[in-house]
């Protein structure tokens, strides 16, 4: 019985038992009794530990229960509802919890996203005729900048249904049948609207190709599906949208730009973001010296956000390192309550960590301000 998928979770998720029934349920660490379990229409039944998460956010946090609705539409196939079923499980229901303060500087890009996404689902009222919401948005800029991070803000701000489509999940789910999966995603997406689909890495995803010629006939068809699939929902007044990120913006062709309608430059973070982000990493000593933030800011120019990151980690092992040095000469073990405490962070430790941490990501800066300059959506003030 314990091994048993926790059925009645999923009938209950969508809607199809009484919800006092299923609280008493996940009150009580019920884990699924086929004997009264509700069939979801299709005989096919998952365990997803990220949908019963969610639920326990939602009764927690007290938020109504979301009208009943099946599952899935009616497919043609017993093979595309396959295809929906592995689907379902990049679905992120509630909450990623990435807030948007989280998120250091990239004010225009946050701008642009709440404008181009998060008002049309808060307030679809004022977006109707030629104020229609964009159905397809682009990120781009340097790795490491915050695009993913973006795109988890506006699901946790949005609270829709959001569909995380990266590229690997699309390549171990797509065995030769990509252009099925891009219309069951489609297809699921507008079933459960609103909803976003986040194609992460859209590079990877529309320009694979294989020395077979099999492979490069899939990805043909793959990105033919997703321009049609793309071009379905500008004519339509389902809120759906596209949300993509890459890297490498000049690699995605004129067709797929043109139906990334607004395109989004996260660039590399400025002065005053780096040190946000310093500051929230490294925290100066209550009763020592403050820590040298200006000097981190002067010395980290074209540094990305995953840069920092590192050269805070390695600012902050330093101290650690210095302790470890001490347990080594110890042959015996320390127990924990005796183990010495890690100093602070000191100077030469930010100074050791600025020379052995450099930018990953700054050769490509002004390729990417040119794109922006050609292709990109500016603020209008
Ligand atoms: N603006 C920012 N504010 C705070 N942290 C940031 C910021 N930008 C990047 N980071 C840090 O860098 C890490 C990587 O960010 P993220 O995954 O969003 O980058 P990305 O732009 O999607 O990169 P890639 O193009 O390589 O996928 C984050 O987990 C975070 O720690
Ligand atoms: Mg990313």
């Amino acid at each position: 019985m314990a091994d048993e998928p926790s059925v009645s979770r999923w009938s209950f998720l969508f809607g199809r038992k009484k919800a006092t029934e299923a609280d008493d349920e996940v009150a009580n660490g019920h884990n699924g009794n086929s004997s009264n379990v509700t069939s979801n229409g299709n005989g096919h039944l998952i365990n997803s530990p990220e949908l019963a998460v969610y639920e326990q956010f939602r009764i927690q946090a007290g938020l109504p229960d979301k009208p009943p609705r099946p599952l899935f539409p009616p497919f043609e196939s017993a093979e595309m509802r396959t295809l929906a079923e592995s689907l379902s499980r990049d679905i992120i229901r509630g909450n990623p919890n990435v807030k948007w303060e989280s998120i250091k500087g990239l004010e225009n890009a946050k701008r642009l996203l709440k404008e181009a996404v998060v008002m049309p689902i808060k307030y679809p009222k004022y977006f109707t005729g030629l104020l229609s919401p964009w159905k397809g948005i682009l990120l781009f800029g340097p790795p490491g900048t915050g695009k993913t991070m973006l795109a988890k803000a506006v699901a946790t701000e949005c609270n829709t249904t959001f569909f995380n489509i990266s590229a690997s999940s699309v390549v171990s789910k797509w065995r030769g049948d990509s252009e099925k999966l891009v219309k069951v995603l489609f297809e699921l997406a507008r079933h459960h609207a609103p909803s976003t689909i986040f194609l992460d890495e859209i590079d990877a995803i529309i320009s694979q190709r294989g020395e077979a010629r099999s492979e490069h006939e899939a990805s043909r068809r793959l990105k033919t599906e997703l321009l049609i699939q793309m071009d379905g929902l500008t004519q339509t007044d389902e809120l759906v949208f596209v949300l993509a990120a890459t890297n490498l913006p000049w690699e995605l062709d004129a067709a797929m730009l043109r139906r990334l309608e607004k395109r989004i430059l996260v660039p590399l973070p400025e002065p005053e973001a780096r040190k946000a982000m310093f500051e929230e990493l490294l925290s100066s000593p209550t009763d020592g010296e403050k820590l040298p933030y200006d000097l981190l800011v002067e010395r980290t120019e074209g540094y990305s956000g995953s840069d920092i990151r590192l050269v805070c980690k390695e600012a902050a092992m330093q101290p650690l390192r210095r302790v470890m040095a001490v347990l080594e000469d110890n042959h015996e073990v320390v127990p924990e309550d005796e183990l010495p405490t890690v100093g602070p962070i000191s100077h030469g430790d930010i100074e050791a960590a600025l020379k052995n941490t450099r930018p990953s990501s700054h050769l490509n800066a002004s390729r990417y301000e040119q794109f922006n300059a050609d292709y990109g959506s500016q603020i209008l003030q």
